[in-house]
């Protein structure tokens, strides 16, 4: 199986008790705080979110913009997505199963934003480029994940992880490479992990922000 049919099984998989756990609850929802707050919407703008997941940012960010795309390769993470928008009345959120790889969308966005999504991507790098080209002159990406981890974030059995976080000044290359400007980097949370000594692992989440020069 390729690493995307590893990642929609895990995640159908695990789907309905994604939000049963408060501290991935939490990590989620700060990040998707951080995300609002250094974007700080305007009201117009069209989002696509990839990775969205059950939505725990894109809650947050749903409401603030004018039309949010939310992408994600799970159908299972997808249905307690939509469930939550019906609950919640939010009209404005499009949900789209696919993969960010090769589906995304024939559409140019104002932001393009995403959650803990990229270390389940091989090639971030080529992905930068290809996000680049879906944004409109002036657009913004909005990127967290893991900044570089010893490697036990996930247990050892998980399948469909590429990248143990990434170093910050890799990925600031990354994105001028692809010919983003104004980057920027802030930590969204840490998470604090305990392991099995009783001591406590820190594992910090990077916010990568960056625009698509006007012209
Ligand atoms: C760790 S979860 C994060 C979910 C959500 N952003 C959050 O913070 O709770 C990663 C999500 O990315 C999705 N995903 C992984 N690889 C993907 C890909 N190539 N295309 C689209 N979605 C993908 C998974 O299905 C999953 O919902």
């Amino acid at each position: 199986m390729d690493n995307h049919h590893d990642n929609v099984e895990r995640f159908n998989h695990i789907a309905n008790d994604w939000d049963a756990n408060p501290q991935r609850v939490l990590m989620g929802q700060k990040v998707g705080r951080a995300i609002r707050t250094a974007l700080d919407p305007d009201g117009s703008e069209r989002v696509l979110e990839f990775g969205a997941g059950t939505g725990l940012a894109t809650l947050l960010l749903a409401p603030k913009v004018a039309h949010l795309t939310a992408l994600d390769g799970s159908a299972g993470m997808l249905a307690v997505l939509r469930q939550k928008c019906e609950r919640k009345g939010l009209h404005n959120v499009e949900i789209i199963e696919g993969n960010v790889v090769e589906q995304l969308p024939n559409l140019e966005y104002d932001v393009i934003c995403s959650a803990l999504t990229l270390h389940h991507v091989g090639d971030v790098a080529g992905l930068l480029k290809k996000l680049a080209q879906h944004l409109v002159p002036g657009g913004r990406v909005a990127l967290a994940d893991l900044d570089t981890e010893d490697g036990h974030f996930h247990s050892a059995d998980v399948k469909g992880v590429m990248h143990h976080g990434f170093d910050r000044e890799t990925f600031g290359r990354w994105l001028r490479d692809a010919g983003f400007t104004e980057i920027t980097f802030s930590t969204a949370h840490t998470v604090q992990r305990e392991k099995e000594d009783g001591s406590t692992q820190p594992y910090s989440i990077f916010l990568a922000v960056a625009q698509k020069p006007v012209a």
